[in-house]
């Protein structure tokens, strides 16, 4: 089963994969989380990346295609994977093509979670991410029980674009780039909407819906 997991900014992409490669044991491709665990080891990836995610913007094309070409060729892609967060532009999403097509793969689904902008500052804002094991919460929506992770009980940060000016730029940037993928997909006739203001579980419900309904 070949995933790919679409929203805006905070629409819930993560946490919802996270859901889905305990359910179906594929692995999660989550090209943001790819580029934060570059920063975190110094490289020139990493520093090139800080630079795009503070101010809010893309990664360029070539450099977050090459990334993923090279994450989808290893093995544990070979059953599915989930896509989150990549493509972004109508550029990457022609590269996906072509990289899947060239490992005899299709799509199986685009899942788009929907939630509007009014909604996703606060979710960003609120957002806390365990450090350790990168466990997801909300400081209202999805409170951890005490100050450390509930999985591991490892320290929980909050990502340095997480504040409302940046996430303000990153939903620009959505509406400009990211958007036109909606029609795109839809073309392509593998597109599914799901709506991202309901709680987590029903969330997770409406996609498992939308997967059970393929078979
Ligand atoms: P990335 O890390 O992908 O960030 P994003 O797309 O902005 O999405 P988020 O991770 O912020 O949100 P999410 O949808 O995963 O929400 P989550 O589940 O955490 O990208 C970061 C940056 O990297 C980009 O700005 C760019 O610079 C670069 N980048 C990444 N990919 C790129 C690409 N392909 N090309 C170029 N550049 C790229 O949930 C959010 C919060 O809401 C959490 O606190 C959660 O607990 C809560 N929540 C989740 N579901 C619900 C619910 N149903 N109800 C209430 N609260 C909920
Ligand atoms: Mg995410
Ligand atoms: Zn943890």
């Amino acid at each position: 089963m070949q995933l790919l997991m679409m929203g805006p900014p905070g629409a819930g992409k993560g946490t919802q994969a996270a859901i889905l490669v305990k359910k179906f044991s594929i692995p999660q491709i989550s090209t943001g989380d790819m580029f934060r665990a570059a920063v975190r080891e110094g490289t020139e990836l990493g520093k090139q990346a800080k630079a795009c995610m503070d101010a809010g913007r893309l990664v360029p094309d070539e450099v977050t295609v090459g990334i993923v070409r090279e994450r989808l060729a290893k093995e544990d892609c070979a059953n599915g994977f989930i896509l989150d967060g990549f493509p972004r532009t109508v550029e990457q999403a022609d590269a996906l093509t072509k990289i899947l097509d060239e490992l005899n793969l299709k799509l199986t689904r685009v899942l788009n979670i929907h939630v509007p902008a009014e909604d996703l500052i606060e979710r960003a804002v609120g957002r806390r991410i365990c450090k350790n094991c990168g466990a997801t919460y909300h400081v209202k929506f999805h409170p951890p029980k005490g100050d450390t992770c509930d999985e591991c009980g490892g320290e929980l940060y909050q990502r340095a674009d997480d504040n409302e000016a940046t996430m303000k730029k990153r939903l620009d940037v959505y509406e400009a780039q990211t958007r036109p993928l909606v029609e795109y997909y839809k073309r392509a006739g593998i597109y599914a909407e799901i709506d991202g203001r309901q709680p987590i579980a029903k969330v997770t419900a409406d996609l498992e819906g939308v997967l059970t309904s393929l078979h």
